[in-house]
């Protein structure tokens, strides 16, 4: 046995792409799920290195095993097999999401392009926003099929939904099942039908008004945190549900998920990324899940999808 044992380990590699406040808190929620060692790019100097040397600082207290890597250079990226990608503007009050778009589509076109030089195999998680026209834009710039692109925005948004349910409920939000469609704009769409809590749906724990009040504060619920923080937009939840994303892919959950995902025939939606059920694997989106839709919603859905298509076509 040599003196030093061996550094050599079969880990799964995920790299985060911009180490801002998304990036930085995926690379807390993974390393604390161990789920493999980390690398966090950014392209202020030194920046992305100080956060993982604290980081990694924490993992005798956490007990986490993971090395963590902060850096500047694609190289350190190599053979990643998930790549969160939140490089880019957050909005500030006053904006929408979709205000970013020009100057996130050259940010997340050079980072994909990257990405796709250094890790030909790897599968993407998109974050930046406007969130489901960066996803196309990664999906062109990166050339992967398109099973191995997806967009993180339906699990945040079923999760504000699920959390304000279960606060008008009274109850614990593991009792909660919610489905959410469409883009991640404030015409997503949010179903209430498809929602219960220990199974009995919320229309018998809830009356229609106090719904329609969730729904509406749900698809205004990026804008909400942004008007309270003023200086940028939500990270916590947003960096759970990127990093729930990516444990379903590198431990093969299969689980089903709301993910901007590239729908053609499905949907209706003719070739482009919009959220929807996936089922979530080791091969990125393995299946994407048609659920029924009465006449409401789904005009409520082809509007979304009509907004999302004309944003990635900017
Ligand atoms: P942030 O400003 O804290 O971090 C962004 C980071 O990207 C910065 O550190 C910046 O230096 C870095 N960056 C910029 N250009 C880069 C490049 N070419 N290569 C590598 N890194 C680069 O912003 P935050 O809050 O982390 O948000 C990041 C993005 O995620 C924003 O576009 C925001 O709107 C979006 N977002 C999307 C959500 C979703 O559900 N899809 C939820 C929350 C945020
Ligand atoms: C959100 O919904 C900013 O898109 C982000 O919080």
């Amino acid at each position: 046995m040599s003196e030093k044992m061996s550094r050599k380990t079969s880990r799964k590699k995920l790299s985060v792409i911009g180490a801002g406040n998304v990036g930085a808190t995926c690379a807390v929620w993974a390393a604390k799920r161990e789920l493999g060692d980390i690398v966090l790019l950014d392209i202020v100097d030194g920046m992305p290195q100080g956060k993982s040397l604290d980081l990694y600082e924490a993992s005798p207290v956490e007990h986490f095993d993971a090395k963590i890597t902060g850096t500047c250079d694609y190289t350190d990226t190599a053979d990643s097999d998930v790549v969160i990608i939140t490089s880019g503007l957050p909005r500030k009050p006053g904006m929408s999401r979709d205000d970013l778009i020009e100057a996130n589509t050259k940010i997340v076109k050079s980072v994909a392009e990257q990405v796709a030089k250094h890790s030909p195999d790897a599968i993407l998680i998109v974050v930046s926003n406007p969130l489901d026209a960066m996803v196309y834009v990664a999906y062109q710039a990166s050339g992967f099929d398109p099973s191995r692109v997806l967009g993180q925005a339906g699990i945040l948004d079923t999760a504000r939904f699920s959390a304000f349910l279960a606060e008008a409920i009274g109850c614990s939000v593991k009792d909660i099942s919610a489905l959410l469609l469409g883009g991640h704009g404030d015409d997503m769409v949010p179903l209430p039908r498809y929602a219960s809590a220990g199974g009995i749906p919320i229309s018998q724990l809830l009356s229609a008004d106090v719904i329609e009040q969730i729904v509406e504060r749900t698809r205004k619920g990026g804008g909400e945190i942004v008007s309270l923080l003023k200086t940028g937009s939500a990270f916590y939840a947003p960096a759970a549900a990127s990093v729930q994303m990516a444990e379903s892919i590198i431990r093969d959950q299969k689980r089903i998920l709301p993910c901007a995902a590239y729908c053609d025939k499905e949907y209706g939606v003719g070739g482009y990324f919009v959220g929807v059920p996936v089922v979530l694997g080791a091969d990125g989106c393995e299946k994407v899940i048609e659920v029924e839709l009465n006449g409401s919603e789904r005009q409520q859905l082809e509007t979304s999808i009509a907004h999302v298509k004309e944003l990635s076509k900017a």
